[in-house]
């Protein structure tokens, strides 16, 4: 019998004055498209800003539907519109903020496990490690090197052949 081990590092900023300015930039981008999420059911709008390998920008938020499993998140949304905007373009950097009137956006949220499957499908595909910004509209900001480093022991592709 033997013990592994999966472990990961992040980094922590106390502001976005700490960020070097392009991440500072794509924060700000998804800070913003909070405005855009369609998000009447729940009051959380998600927004995400990717940076792609070409230094496009993209957007996604959260888009709700009155049959609740119907909405999709801001992160897959942006993934999508990567995809046929600029195909085959590999995400440097994706940036993903919420605001809601009801709760303080001080601190960082992280995707949902979905959401984390398909980050983790697009990083493969597009073999290009993907860094993700994480944080509220104020407050503490998470910096993680690598969508898989968020789905240890994901289900990929490979398995199916
Ligand atoms: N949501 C996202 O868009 N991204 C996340 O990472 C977490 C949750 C959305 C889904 C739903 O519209 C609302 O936030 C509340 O769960």
């Amino acid at each position: 019998m033997s013990t592994a081990r999966f472990q990961f590092e992040y980094d922590v900023y106390n502001d976005t004055s700490e960020l070097p300015e392009a991440d500072a930039l794509l924060l700000k981008k998804a800070r913003e498209v909070t405005s855009l999420s369609y998000a009447p059911y729940s009051n959380f709008h998600v927004g995400a800003a990717a940076r792609l390998i070409n230094n496009e920008i993209v957007t996604g938020s959260n888009q709700e539907n009155a049959s609740y499993p119907v909405g999709i998140c801001a992160e897959r949304v942006l993934l999508g519109n990567a995809a046929m905007l600029f195909p085959e373009k590999g995400i440097q950097t994706l940036a993903i903020s919420y605001w809601s009137k009801d709760l303080k956006s001080d601190h960082p949220i992280s995707p949902c496990g979905m959401c984390r499957q398909a980050l983790q499908e697009f990083e493969m595909r597009t073999a290009q490690p993907m860094r993700i910004i994480l944080s509220g509209q104020e407050g503490k900001i998470f910096v993680i090197q690598t969508a898989a480093h968020l789905l240890p022991f994901a289900f990929t592709g490979n398995e199916l052949g």
